[in-house]
């Protein structure tokens, strides 16, 4: 038994943490307002590990909804879902007065030093009321000043904290194709990436630029709103889990599906791939859904959820699950045709791997809820360690120093606690993201198992969040 405690920040964070909530209360047959359908009664899964039992038996997130404005949490406590949460879940620090930290990093990191004693009396409430906590989830976006700077002062507490438990992030990136609409994005993205990389075990990079051209491109949907986004990103969240839900022998826990993706620890940004895709409105029409077609387009350069290809660079490792539909069992996938469409892969040499290492590749079956409506016999969701991350990092990098050479918009920053004496904080973060795009640049070689060797033991040394083992290559199947 196990639980995972899912903290949202910001507006971003608690806009896609109420979509992943809606999707699986739909997937375990909750209701709204926390009553199981009573056709869900007889079903064996696991909704313990996202909720508990009140005493009248709804079933109540395990959730922390902060926010440092009233407008989206208010929006939760007059909507449908607002029987739904915890009540006392709600965090709106009162000194905060409701206006938000502004898109400025520095502000939403100082409220979060003057209000982190009171938020961590829910926090720890939560984990108290776990039998057994295995980690944390954090939703949030890199780019505001909430879900960043609120968010990043709230990793540093949880891996002081909690060093063993594990610390995952679904991570919104900004959109940075054309004009970004708030020009310090990239001060705030920095700032945040340098406490991902340091505290996170774990973090899904889910990035709006890939996002908006999905919606555009693919679903040729005209004006893509935030909830065509969020749809995407809720099914990501939702089949990221449904092995933790819906367990069956392999990848039932946290730790087994991050160990097997995350082969060295500071290079633990992960990119997802989805299909079919789906919005609200459009259904992307697939005649075909056959695992090996699933796969493939799993696999295509262009299918991943960032902007970036996966045609250059190299896989480190990669998970691909596969949900079959049919009443609950995983019906309609065989595992005859998985090793085929291993085999095929292999032959076809459709994906590269790391030169220095054995790498994992994995295919999980998961069972599907009987309680959505199947519109394809397979849908699958990978989520993969590829090099070619270092390119979404690096334009957030570089986007940086064009304004920080210049010292461009700083004043704000230095009105903020932690830039009271000066901006050295601004160095060390870029100093930590450039050695993180040096560090996956150097997994590109076969020579990056010395690569560690150059450089000060100290910088080399396991996160001290480190609940995943560091260094290890489980039994995978090798295309
Ligand atoms: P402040 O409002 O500045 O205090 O911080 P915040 O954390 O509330 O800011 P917000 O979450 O709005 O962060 C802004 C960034 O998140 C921008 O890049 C937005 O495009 C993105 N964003 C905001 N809401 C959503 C959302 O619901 N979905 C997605 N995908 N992105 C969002
Ligand atoms: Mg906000």
């Amino acid at each position: 038994m196990f639980e995972i405690l899912t903290i949202q920040c910001g507006q971003c964070g608690n806009q896609i943490g109420n979509e992943f909530w809606k999707n699986i209360t739909t997937e375990h047959g909750i209701e709204l307002d926390g009553v199981l359908k009573d056709e869900a009664a007889a079903v064996d899964d696991r909704k313990d590990v996202f909720f508990y039992q009140a005493d009248d038996d709804r079933f109540v997130p395990r959730a922390v909804l902060i926010d440092l404005e009233p407008k989206v949490i208010g929006g939760i406590k007059n909507g449908p879902m607002k029987h739904f949460f915890n009540p006392e879940n709600f965090f709106m620090p009162k000194i905060s007065e409701g206006r938000g930290a502004g898109n400025n990093w520095g502000a939403g990191y100082e409220m979060a030093s003057k209000t982190h004693e009171e938020l961590f009396d829910l926090i720890d409430r939560e984990v108290d009321g776990c039998d057994s906590l295995e980690g944390f989830t954090l939703c949030h976006s890199i780019a505001g000043g909430t879900g960043s700077g609120y968010g990043s002062y709230l990793l540093e507490q949880l891996s002081d904290r909690y060093p063993h438990k594990v610390l995952q992030t679904y991570s919104v990136f900004p959109n940075m194709a054309g004009a970004s609409d708030v020009v310090i994005q990239p001060y705030n993205s920095l700032l945040t990436l340098k406490r991902l990389e340091e505290c996170a075990d774990s973090v899904v990079v889910l990035d709006n630029t890939a996002l908006y051209r999905i919606a555009e491109e693919r679903l040729k949907i005209a004006d893509p709103s935030m909830a065509d986004l969020n749809t995407f990103i809720s099914s990501v969240i939702a089949a990221s889990t449904s092995t933790l839900r819906f367990p069956s022998y392999m990848n039932n826990d946290l730790v087994s599906i991050l160990s097997s993706l995350i082969p060295t620890p500071r290079c633990h940004f992960l990119m997802t791939a989805y299909t079919p895709f789906t919005s609200t409105t459009v259904t992307q029409s697939i005649r075909k859904t056959s695992v090996m077609d699933v796969l493939r387009r799993l696999l295509h350069p262009h299918q991943a959820m960032v902007s970036v290809s996966t045609s250059r660079g190299f896989f480190s490792s990669l998970l691909a699950i596969i949900q079959g539909g049919g009443a609950g069992g995983g019906e309609g996938v065989e595992q005859m045709q998985i090793h085929k469409s291993l085999q095929r892969i292999k032959e076809r040499k459709m994906i590269n791997f790391i030169p220095w290492a054995p790498a994992s590749f994995q295919i999980t079956v998961a069972r599907k809820s009987q309680f959505v409506e199947q519109r394809n016999r397979v849908t699958g969701l990978m989520l993969a360690n590829h090099t070619s991350i270092r390119t979404l990092l690096k334009k957030n990098y570089d986007e940086f120093k064009k304004m920080y050479d210049r010292r461009a918009y700083l004043q704000e920053y230095e009105k903020t606690s932690l830039f009271s004496d000066g901006t050295s904080e601004f160095d060390e973060a870029a100093e930590t993201v450039k050695s993180l795009i040096d560090e996956y640049q150097a997994m590109e070689s076969p020579s990056y198992t010395e690569w560690g060797t150059e450089r000060e033991m100290d910088e080399m040394a396991p996160m001290s969040s480190s609940a995943i083992p560091s260094t290890s290559f489980p039994s995978s199947t090798q295309p």
